[in-house]
């Protein structure tokens, strides 16, 4: 396949009080196998080489595992390619001269820090709330010495691979969390390990959740179509569950979150 020419509308922001616009670049010179984090540094040595600043985006692992890389493209978070984050994304499915608008993840819990970087730490907030085991269980134990279930085991797995990345709230109408929070929620609850602080841990992280202006969920499905971990919203009906036996059961457990921003 023939190397590309894109063009390119981005998203540039000084930052975060200040208001942003679309941008026209041309990307040149675009092999079909690069990543579109690739392309965009291609477009920023050009920028560079011209004097002009680097288009500011997040990225780290660049394999599918750490979240961080955090893009809009063609109006779909992490891009048209299912179950794909953008850093593993391949300029091999676009094609030549095509028009690609990026943007950074839109929702207020979100704010922009600059261009297509946006601040998440309220899932870092959302995590310290409850999305830990703390009970001492002492050192590791063999593998076999507390069997679980293949069906279980296979589901908290499932709801375990969630890298965080925001894009189930991105795509969300209302910025919803409820999948991020479903999964961290889920993958704890599903084991032994988190039994001990399974109802406090499903209050004190939808508390926050709420508290960090998070909307709520409308069962649509989006955030389930663009996640690219394919997390199912069978997640978000598990802490629904969670929670409900969490209020009805254990009423000392309404925490009122105080750590939000
Ligand atoms: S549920 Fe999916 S889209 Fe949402 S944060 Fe986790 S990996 Fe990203
Ligand atoms: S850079 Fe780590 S998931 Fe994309």
């Amino acid at each position: 396949m023939a190397n590309m020419t894109l063009k390119l509308l981005v998203w540039r922001q000084p930052g975060p009080t200040v208001p942003g616009r679309l941008v026209p670049y041309t990307a040149d010179q675009i092999s079909p196998d690069m990543s579109f984090l690739e392309m965009l540094d291609v477009v920023n040595e050009g920028l560079i080489r011209k004097g002009e600043e680097a288009i500011a985006f997040d990225s780290d692992c660049s394999e599918g595992i750490c979240g961080t890389c955090s893009l809009v493209v063609i109006g779909i978070p992490h891009g048209p390619q299912r179950g794909t984050t953008v850093c593993q994304l391949h300029m091999r499915h676009f094609h030549d001269g095509e028009t690609i608008t990026i943007e950074p993840w839109r929702a207020r819990a979100f704010p922009v820090v600059k261009d297509l970087v946006v601040n998440r730490s309220a899932f870092d907030r959302i995590i310290a709330a409850g999305g830990y085991v703390s009970v001492n269980v002492g050192g590791a134990p063999d593998g076999n010495t507390l069997p679980i279930g293949k069906k279980t085991a296979d589901l908290a797995m499932d709801s375990a691979a969630c890298i965080g990345c925001g894009a189930c709230v991105a795509a969300c109408k209302n910025a919803s969390a409820h999948l991020f929070v479903g999964a961290k929620i889920s993958h704890l609850a599903l084991m032994p390990q988190g039994e001990v602080e399974r109802y406090e841990r499903a209050a004190r992280m939808v508390a926050q959740m709420d508290a960090e202006g998070f909307g709520s969920c409308s069962n649509e499905g989006e955030c389930e179509a663009v996640c690219p971990k394919e997390i199912p919203i069978s997640n978000i009906a598990r802490m629904i569950r969670e929670y409900s036996k969490a209020l009805s059961t254990h009423r000392k457990w309404q925490w009122k979150a105080t750590t939000s921003e």
